[in-house]
């Protein structure tokens, strides 16, 4: 099967540079209409400049395909509503949706500025709930959209002084999460992507020949597989270098202890076994998790 994406509007931002430029070429390659989004700052989101996104909107044309280029910064909302708006004037519609723009304000936690875990969580979280707030009812009216955030490794697992970043990149889990259950009955995939690339993000951050391993032109096939029609809904899916692998939020078998007083001193000389994790289970919802819990103590009850 061919991931073709003719007569599909998509919107990539943070796309003038990095990995948006490789997915808006790619989905431009394989017949979308891209509007290229990008606000043209600094890894660390200050300043700006219209240059960034038309360069990429300029070399799609060149290719013969067809783009926009909007400057709007994912952290303003008005903004972004214009952005969607633009492209719903231009074509009639939005079919997918990746959030990819992002900046670095790194610094071990004792030394982290609020103000900069603030921006952080500003330009990814707050970026990427505006963004799909702003596609969501034009998704809903035509029963379709396929929308991609950019988690990241940082986000699932940690990495040393990136707490701001981590916590935002999560957090775009968690919004993938419950988008995903509201938006299955109008056609909406909502699914994850956690890149590694070298691109000026992570310049410095590893040596030369593992930047020369990361193009991120190897990142592009997850995101079209989450992007297509074909796309699956809430999969995280990590990709780097050629290799592509799936992280789950998964739940351990874990052992039903009851109440009392003795609870807490049972539960920590049984830890081993709570946490142990063969058997791991992906819940299908919060609910669902909160509603195993219940039926294992009414089933306890009733054993008793
Ligand atoms: P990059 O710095 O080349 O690209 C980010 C783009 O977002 C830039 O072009 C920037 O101008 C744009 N941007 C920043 N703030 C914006 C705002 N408020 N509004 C609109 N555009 C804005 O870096 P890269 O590596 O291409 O990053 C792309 C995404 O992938 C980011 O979300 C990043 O956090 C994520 N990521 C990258 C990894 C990597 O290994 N490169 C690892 C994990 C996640």
């Amino acid at each position: 099967m061919t991931l073709d994406f003719a007569g599909r509007v998509a919107i990539v931002t943070g796309a003038g540079g990095g990995l948006g430029r490789q997915h808006a070429l790619a989905l431009a390659a394989r017949g979308a209409r891209v509007l290229v989004n990008d606000l043209g700052g600094a890894v660390d989101g200050s300043g700006s400049t219209a240059s960034a996104a038309q360069a990429v909107v300029d070399e799609i044309r060149a290719a013969g395909g067809e783009a926009l280029a909007n400057n709007a910064s994912v952290s303003d909302f008005d903004a972004v509503l214009a952005m969607v708006q633009q492209a719903i004037d231009a074509w009639g519609r939005v079919d997918i949706l990746v959030n990819n723009a992002g900046i670095l304000r790194d610094k071990s936690f004792a030394k982290m500025d609020m103000a900069d875990f603030r921006l952080v969580v500003d330009v990814h979280l707050m970026g990427a709930a505006y963004c799909c707030r702003a596609v969501w009812p034009h998704m809903q009216a035509q029963n379709y959209g396929r929308i991609v955030m950019t988690t990241s490794s940082t986000g699932l697992y940690g990495n040393f002084g990136q707490a701001n970043y981590g916590a935002a990149k999560l957090a775009q889990v968690g919004l993938m999460q419950t988008l995903a259950i509201e938006g299955a009955k109008y056609g909406i995939h909502v699914n994850a992507l956690a890149p590694t690339a070298a691109t000026r993000m992570t310049e410095g951050l590893m040596p030369e020949e593992v930047l020369a391993a990361l193009k991120p032109e190897a990142v592009v096939p997850a995101m079209l597989v989450l992007a297509h029609e074909s796309a699956p809904t809430r999969t995280i899916l990590c990709a780097g270098a050629g290799s592509f692998e799936a992280a789950h939020i998964t739940l351990t078998q874990g052992v039903y202890l009851g109440t009392g007083p003795d609870v807490p001193e049972r539960l920590a000389a049984q830890l081993a076994q709570v946490t142990d994790r063969s058997g791991d289970m992906v819940p299908q919802s919060g609910a669902a998790q909160g509603k195993h819990e219940v039926e294992r103590a009414m089933a306890a009850h009733r054993g008793s």
